[in-house]
This record gives C-alpha cells, structure tokens and sequence, in this order.
C-alpha cells in the first residue's frame, strides 16, 4: 500500500473516531445531566441507570450542583455564557426558565403541557414556547415535632404568634437549650427570598402587578421584623442568619427543632434511618400574620435541554422520560419530592408513602410564584442580601424594607 493511501485510511479512521462511528460495535452517546444536589441525587440516578438499560447506546453521567440554589445558577450562568457543550440537560430551580429562555440557552421542546399542574406549565412556557419540563413540584411548609406538640396539648399553629406561645410553652417544659423552637433561612441564600415573602404576601401584598413594581414598604418592614423578632426573642437561634435550607434540615433530623420551614425534599430524610424524629413529624400550612392568609412560596425544579447540546435528540428523549408520571410517581414515594401530575397526589402508592401528600395539592396549587422576570438573579440578591443583613443585626427592618424598595426599583420598572 502506498503511503499516500495508508495516511488516507488513518484520517477516515480518525475522523470516525471523533465522529462516535466505531467499527462493527455500536456507536454510544453520552448525556451528561446537571441535577440539583437539593433533589435526590442519588434517588435520580437509580432512575437514569434504568434509562440506560432500556435505551443501549446511551450512557448517561451526573454533575452535582452546588448546595443552594444560587450556587448553582452562578454556575451555569458561567457555563452557558461560554456556549459550553459539556452539558446536554439542566435541571433548573422554577424560577430560571424565563431568564434561560430570554439568554437562549434551552432548547424549545414540542410537548403538550395540559396533564401538568398549571404552574408548572405556566412556569415552563416562555412567549408561547415550552422552555423545561417539569421534574418536581414544591412548596414550603411547616414542619413541627407531632410528639412535642401532643405532649404539651398543643395544635400546629395557624398564626406566627401562635407559633411563638407553642414554642415558649414547649421550650418551658422541655429545659432543653439545644431545642431550638423554630429554624428558617436567614443565610444570603435563594431560600431567604422565600423567607421574606411568605409573611409579606400572608399580608395580601404583591411584589408587582402586570410586571411593574407594586411594593408595599410597610408589610415588608413587618415582614423583617417577625424573622428578626424571633430571633431576638430566642425562638430562633442567634445566628439564624448562618442557617440555610439543609442546615435546618439537618438540625430538625437531628432532634434539635420543634417548628422548621423547610421544602417537601427534607420529609424523605426525616423519615430515614438516620433520622432522630422518624415517626415523630407532621407537616402542616405555614402559618399567617395575624389577621392575613396562610401564604407559602412555590418551588419546584425543571428539565431544560441545553441549547448547546451536541445531542438535541437524545437529551429531548431523555428529558420527556424524566417528567413522565411514571418518574414523578417514583420520586414522589422514594424521594418524597411533590408530584407535578394532579392525579398522582391521591395515587395509593404515593400517600402509602408520603400519607401528606393527600393534602399538599391545595397548597401547591395555591402557592405563590416568585416574580417572574429575565432579571431575575437581581431581584433575589436585593432580597436574600437584605433579609441576611437585618437577621445578622447589620440593617433595621424599615431600613432593610426602604432598601429592597430602592433596589427594586431600578430592577423591575
Ligand atoms: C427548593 C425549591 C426551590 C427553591 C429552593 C430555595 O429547592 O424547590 O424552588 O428556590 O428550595 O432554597
């Protein structure tokens, strides 16, 4: 053979061999997939092994996000300016797609969204265009210590006053500094977002109405004020201002909190082997400022493909597998992650499970979306910065609830 040839049959075998054409044995992809480590990673990737053994020729890995939710958008924001193709499918906390859609960095997916509950197909859908699918819904709730509160004759509470006189009367009888009587997220991280509009909103306000800002100062600076006033009371701890979502999860597993604002993720965990309190929890509303509503924050995570994906198809397919029933009916009984299928929350198997879940679908349907908006990482920083800032002492409630106003202002117009 010529050299000329023999040089001609090394580049084809070359170019093959970047092309993913192997020789004889089938060609393989590889789908690597962005999963939140505040969503049952490990639940997640029994299911995608059972994907690979359905589907031969596809393997797919994991990247763990950071442990808060910002982490993770800082993250990807870096990611997917750069056009990196390192990740074919993202999962997305529910408040991103409407900044991932305007950045172009998912990929529109032809699905029809009517079987899905209506936030999350509203949530999903950007300018006519579905943008993610949904992976799990969520709320927050009240967690609370059910032996405690039977122990002292008490009702989980329906106000935050009432939580207040529970959590005395508890910590009288008990005599046990390390119970702490409520933990929430006071640390800069998304979940303070949430910590400050739950009592905000239990006023009846809004942040905006038909996307202009419509901020009512004086419930935010009673918004503050309650975090703050429970922390100075000793109902939380001092250093709430530290605590972040799996801190309070941990603590309450721990046996060391009677009243807990946590996501439906932390149910699953209290109720493992590792578990203090198993068989010791109940899960209710959270409760009202005096004389307003029972508000909570809507949650939830969703599937994007990644617009630079080298494989649309395969990631698309992978994706409609992940926010299928059968996958949402799955994590809701192992992971006890909310389901996004109404008709999944009275599914035997599931409330067999999560027994709860019977009565979460109200409060899911009922709760409120963070502002909707491409900015959207501005307008958490304001908040989540702020509410650290009042709970570590460092800004009043009026001067912190003065200085999201200002802020806002220049975000939201
Ligand atoms: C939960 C929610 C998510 C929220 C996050 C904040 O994971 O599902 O929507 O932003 O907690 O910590």
């Amino acid at each position: 053979m010529s050299s000329g040839r023999i040089s001609k049959l090394a580049g084809l075998l070359l170019a093959c061999a970047a092309a993913g054409c192997a020789t004889g044995a089938s060609a393989e992809t590889n789908l690597k997939v962005f999963v939140t480590s505040q969503g049952q990673p490990a639940i997640w990737r029994t299911l995608l092994d059972q994907y690979e053994a359905r589907n031969p020729g596809i393997k797919v890995s994991v990247e763990l996000g950071g442990t808060t939710s910002d982490m993770q958008a800082q993250y990807l924001n870096t990611v997917l300016t750069a056009k990196d193709s390192s990740l074919d499918v993202l999962m997305l906390d529910v408040i991103r797609p409407a900044q991932f859609a305007a950045a172009g960095w998912t990929s529109p997916i032809a699905t029809d969204m009517s079987a899905y509950l209506r936030a999350y197909a509203e949530a999903n859908t950007i300018d006519g265009k579905v943008v993610a699918l949904p992976a799990f819904a969520d709320s927050m709730f009240l967690y609370y210590r059910k032996d405690l509160l039977d122990k002292y004759g008490l009702q989980p509470p329906k106000t935050w006053d009432e939580l207040a006189d529970a959590a005395k009367k508890v910590a009288d009888g008990e005599k046990n500094p390390n119970l702490q009587g409520l933990s929430f997220q006071g640390k800069a991280i998304e979940g303070a977002v949430c910590t400050f509009l739950v009592p905000y909103w239990s006023q009846g306000k809004v942040v905006t109405k038909d996307g202009k800002l419509d901020f009512d100062r004086e419930a935010a600076t009673k918004s503050l004020a309650l975090w703050k006033g429970f922390a100075d009371s000793g109902v939380a701890k001092k250093n709430i201002a530290e605590v972040a979502t799996d801190d309070t999860r941990k603590e309450f597993q721990a046996g060391n909190v009677l009243f807990a604002v946590n996501w439906a993720y932390a149910w699953a965990m209290s109720q493992g082997a590792e578990s203090a309190v198993s068989g010791k929890v109940g899960v209710a509303r959270l409760p009202a400022i005096k004389g307003g509503e029972q508000a909570t924050c809507l949650g939830g995570w969703e599937w994007g493909v990644s617009a630079f994906s080298k494989h649309q198809d395969e990631a698309k397919k992978l994706v409609e597998y992940l926010s299928s029933p059968e996958v949402s009916k799955y994590m809701a009984i192992n992971g006890s992650l909310l389901p996004t299928y109404g008709k999944l929350y009275k599914d035997a198997d599931v409330t067999k499970a999560v027994p709860w879940f019977a009565d979460a679908q109200p409060i899911v349907e009922t709760a409120k979306p963070r502002p909707v908006t491409p900015r959207y990482n501005e307008v958490s920083e304001v908040i989540r910065t702020t509410v650290n800032a009042v709970l570590a002492g460092a800004t009043t409630p009026a001067d912190g609830a003065a200085q999201i106003e200002a802020r806002l202002k220049r975000i939201i117009r």
